[in-house]
């Protein structure tokens, strides 16, 4: 098991942190989730934790958009992308029923913690470190409270079915939904596939909400900026399918109703309207499937 933290976490609660200090992002999520990654960033090792301070100046800002959008044009906008629009999933599944939510590879992501706040069963599923480094987050910030609960698995070599079942409080009768963001990415073919086979006999009625990146989407020098750029931080993308390939992963498992949000409808739908001109990394997409 890996003995240091999750970098690309890490990386996009940076990113998100220091893109929310610029009004037209800030207006798209709540004063408490932006509050949420402020106080992660501070608490990050030093060699992360500097950008809090630094990240607040415009000029720096200013800088290092211009340096990202340089070698992978739409990475930045991506991150606000997904926190979004997997916001908007997750209110719309609460609104409809969904009170158990099961976070998987949750990093330093807020949803557990969101849904907790409004009552529902939240499970965080991160490796060993990632959730010891969590608790210490979440402990310090005051988020911890009885509805939030947070496993360490490491999918590759635990049952994730196993370790739901043994928690008192699951109930697989009960509604479900499933958050993985950046998360598939990361695994073998393999792994994915007995994770959603997983998720599917964990709940009678369980929901998905994903992300995907269609890697073939972009050019070649773009794609080996993005794989080369997770692989500086000793992390890889494993998954070797494409939008249409996953989609298909999700049917074989028993996803026959998919609905998704593609990059051009993020610039469209979300950036347009609140006069945000970048555009969002070709072949990012934000999947619901059940
Ligand atoms: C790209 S990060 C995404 C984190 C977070 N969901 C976000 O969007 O910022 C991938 C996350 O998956 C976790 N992860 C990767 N492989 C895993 C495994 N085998 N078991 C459990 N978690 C894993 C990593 O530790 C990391 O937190």
């Amino acid at each position: 098991m890996s003995q240091k933290i999750s970098h690309t976490a890490a990386f996009i609660t940076v990113k998100f942190y220091g893109l929310t200090l610029f009004k037209p992002f800030k207006s798209l999520f709540s004063e408490k989730i932006i509050e949420f990654y402020g106080n992660i960033v501070q608490q990050l090792p030093k060699h992360l934790s500097w950008y809090y301070r630094t990240l607040k100046s415009k000029w720096w800002r200013r800088f290092f958009i211009w340096s990202e959008e340089l070698l992978l044009p739409g990475d930045l906008m991506h991150i606000i992308g997904r926190k979004y629009y997997i916001i908007q999933e997750l209110d719309k599944a609460i609104e409809e029923g969904y009170k158990q939510i099961v976070v998987l590879g949750s990093g330093f992501d807020h949803s557990a913690w969101y849904s907790s706040t409004k009552l529902c069963l939240s499970i965080e599923i991160d490796t060993e470190l990632m959730i010891s480094e969590k608790k210490r987050f979440l402990d310090h910030g005051k988020y911890l409270n009885p509805n939030l609960h947070l496993l360490p698995i490491d999918v590759t070599k635990q049952s994730i079915t196993d370790i739901l079942n043994d928690l008192e409080e699951y109930d697989p009768n009960k509604p479900t939904a499933f958050i993985a963001e950046g998360f598939f990415d990361y695994l073998t073919y393999d792994v994915a596939k007995d994770v959603l086979n997983q998720i599917r006999g964990l709940s009678s009625n369980a929901r998905l909400i994903t992300t995907i990146f269609s890697l073939d989407e972009l050019n070649i020098l773009y794609r080996s900026s993005f794989t080369s750029g997770v692989a500086m931080v000793g992390e890889a993308i494993k998954l070797p399918l494409n939008f249409q390939g996953f989609r298909d992963l999700l049917t074989e498992t028993g996803f026959d109703k998919q609905s998704s949000v593609n990059y051009t409808d993020m610039e469209e739908k979300l950036f347009k309207p609140h006069g945000i001109k970048y555009s969002v990394l070709n072949g990012f997409y934000v999947l619901t499937a059940e």
